[in-house]
């Protein structure tokens, strides 16, 4: 094992990407190795529990997410990419929802965590009843993502690496350039309530548990936003904890949504009067589709939305869930801010509620 620095630059990536080779490859053989509480969430299991119970303890054992980055339309056909794929959960969720004529791509530059996946890809092919893999691991950096081609994936995912990249400019870069047009990002990742101080920042053990890397959350949504996403939507959000290494500091796990247009979104959430009804195609979520944390969708009901919000849903994949109304002319701008409790809405998709009674909504917000 290489001798781990006792401080750490995020200024050096290759000294950084030495010591998480290191720490996923040779310190961690499972979650319970985990120091800290961040990577090590079971949201993923807890909301695809039968899938999960198909994968092989092995895999299972070494996954080190924050959130669950799958979003709840219907994937079937997807080509997909997670990056930092690590030994393989999300893509294998990813593989059964996206189907035998879809496919999922891995990006992960530890040999071990590869190896893992890899490994497994077959036997989770076969438990799934398909009759090849639908899945490819490659090694290589998420800065890059070099054996990915321009605009041919429809969904890229992570699952709590992003924080781990000293240039996280270059992997929102990259997901640009290999996004379809229309195509979609989901990720989950940890954020924190101010700029991580130095000395979380710098200690290499506090980086590699994905804290020191963490962007304060409004640093995250800026940088997003930089790399041409004009309108990132969380999704979810949940606090993991509110110190480390003894300073008060709450680092949360936040699931984020964007979109690739070439045709700019607008700045700010303008109301051009247009409506969105959600038909209750997808298979998952028959009374109602949850978008984001104030955007609860229900079956047969129009539901005013700022013209940002109609594109997501009219220029997308989700177009087929969806009827959405032409914009009529300007009205000025349309509040589209998250409501308290918006949190909650977003977990409403696990209630399974009936269908309500088409009726218009309240004219005037979608919060
Ligand atoms: C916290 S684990 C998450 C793994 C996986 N997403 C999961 O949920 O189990 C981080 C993974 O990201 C990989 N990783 C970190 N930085 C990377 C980079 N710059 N390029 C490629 N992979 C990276 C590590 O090798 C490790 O497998």
């Amino acid at each position: 094992m290489t001798p781990t620095p006792s401080l750490l630059s995020q200024d050096d990536p290759q000294a950084v990407r030495d010591v998480l080779r290191d720490y996923y490859g040779k310190h961690l053989q499972s979650s319970a190795d985990l120091s800290q509480k961040a990577c090590c969430t079971d949201d993923i299991q807890a909301r695809f529990r039968p899938i999960m119970s198909a994968l092989p303890d092995e895999v299972v054992a070494r996954h080190y997410g924050c959130g669950c980055p799958v979003p709840l339309d219907d994937l079937e056909g997807l080509t997909a990419l997670d990056l930092g794929s690590g030994a393989g959960v999300d893509v294998f969720v990813l593989s059964k929802l996206v189907g035998p004529s879809g496919h999922v791509h891995g990006v992960d530059m530890t040999a071990e965590q590869l190896e893992v996946a890899r490994r497994n890809a077959p036997v989770v092919a076969e438990r799934f009843g398909f009759a090849r893999p639908n899945v490819t691991f490659h090694e290589g950096y998420i800065e890059t993502c070099d054996a990915i081609a321009d605009a041919s994936i429809d969904l890229v995912i992570s699952d709590c690496v992003v924080n781990l990249s000293p240039r996280k400019d270059l992997v929102l870069g990259a997901i640009r350039r290999v996004l379809k047009e229309g195509g979609e990002f989901y990720i989950s990742d940890i954020v924190a309530d101010r700029r991580v101080p130095e000395r979380i920042a710098n200690d290499p053990e506090m980086i590699a548990e994905c804290l020191g890397g963490a962007l304060y959350e409004h640093d995250f949504m800026d940088a997003i936003k930089d790399a041409g996403f004009l309108d990132p939507r969380v999704v979810e959000r949940k606090v993991l904890q509110t110190e480390a290494l003894g300073i008060p500091i709450v680092f949360s796990s936040v699931t984020v949504r964007a979109q690739k247009f070439s045709r700019p979104l607008d700045r700010r959430c303008e109301d051009y009067g247009q409506t969105a009804t959600y038909l209750g195609t997808f298979s998952g979520c028959p009374a109602r589709y949850v978008y984001d944390d104030h955007h609860v969708f229900e079956r047969g009901r129009p539901t005013p939305v700022c013209r940002n919000t109609a594109r997501m849903l009219s220029e997308t994949r989700l177009a087929k869930g969806f009827q959405v109304s032409a914009p009529l002319q300007h009205f000025g701008l349309f509040d589209c801010s998250p409501r308290p409790g918006g949190a909650l809405l977003a977990a409403s998709f696990q209630l399974a509620n009936p269908a309500p009674q088409a009726a218009p909504a309240k004219a005037g917000g979608c919060c």
